[in-house]
């Protein structure tokens, strides 16, 4: 089974200089050997930094088997127009990214990130052929109030209202997300907090992800889903032990090569 490990650097390092430190540092790495070619084969790696850098990482993994993601896409044109400070999906591609990640806790909280405007971001991503790695997840006080399945269900709407599109006729819409789209599990009160659920709870979750989106798709093979939030070199292989998750998105830990690649043996 292939496994995903994803790094999200957010809004770091600060400099072109740090970012090109780190990739070196990643690239070396994995080039010492630490995953073998079998390694490889069953876990994808990706990057994900801000989008200042994203050219230079995409470039800088061209001949690696490492991938690069954008943190965000504008929901308002898959291309060009009158949107300042918005980076378009073509504009990704350009830049060399395979993917992007969508729905951030950080941007549904920061950038009032809805279902409307997610649904807009998938279309743009789908239609310039790129991938989305679509981020859910309930907050502490929804998940000490046992809401955790009817959030997810809500924020999982926006695939269904995907599927209705009549763009789906045009693009082969089930068979594109097979391959196009990934659902990361992120618990907002386990992000950046030290804090994680179990991971019988992360598997329960996960199951239930499966099988609604199953329930929109019935012809698609299973979704992939990643666990994201305070993953790190020590809990990573009790998450990899369970067969419901599918990899990790991974916020402070990708920041260095050591423990990035620690996360990604675990999944490989
Ligand atoms: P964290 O972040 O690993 O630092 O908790 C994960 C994320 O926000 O994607």
């Amino acid at each position: 089974m292939q496994t995903w490990v994803i790094g999200n650097w957010k809004q770091n390092p600060a400099t072109k200089r740090e970012v090109e430190a780190l990739l070196e540092d990643i690239v070396a790495t994995i080039d010492s050997g630490l995953l073998d070619s079998d390694h490889k084969s069953r876990c994808q790696l990706m990057l994900a930094p801000s989008c200042i850098h994203l050219a230079t990482v995409s470039s800088r993994l061209q001949n690696t088997s490492i991938l690069s993601a954008a943190q965000d896409i504008s929901a308002h044109s898959a291309t060009v127009g009158a949107y300042t400070g918005d980076c378009s999906a073509q504009q990704v591609v350009d830049a060399g990214a395979a993917w992007t990640i969508l729905g951030h806790s950080e941007r549904r909280q920061y950038h009032q990130e809805s279902n409307d405007s997610l649904l807009q971001k998938l279309i743009c991503a789908l239609s310039q052929n790129i991938g989305a790695v679509l981020c859910i997840g309930e907050t502490q006080a929804q998940y000490d109030s046992e809401q955790t399945i009817e959030v997810i269900n809500e924020q999982l709407q926006v695939i269904k209202s995907l599927l209705e599109q009549p763009l789906s006729q045009q693009l082969d819409l089930k068979h594109t997300l097979t391959e196009r789209l990934i659902i990361a599990y992120e618990p907002v009160w386990a992000i950046g907090t030290g804090k994680v659920p179990t991971v019988a709870e992360v598997s329960a979750t996960h199951e239930h992800i499966k099988q609604e989106i199953a329930r929109f798709a019935p012809d698609l093979p299973l979704v992939t889903v990643l666990y994201g939030g305070s993953v790190n070199a020590n809990n990573a292989d009790s998450f990899a032990a369970s067969s419901m998750i599918d990899g990790a998105l991974v916020g402070g830990a990708s920041l260095k090569a050591e423990s990035f690649l620690a996360i990604a043996a675990a999944f490989s």
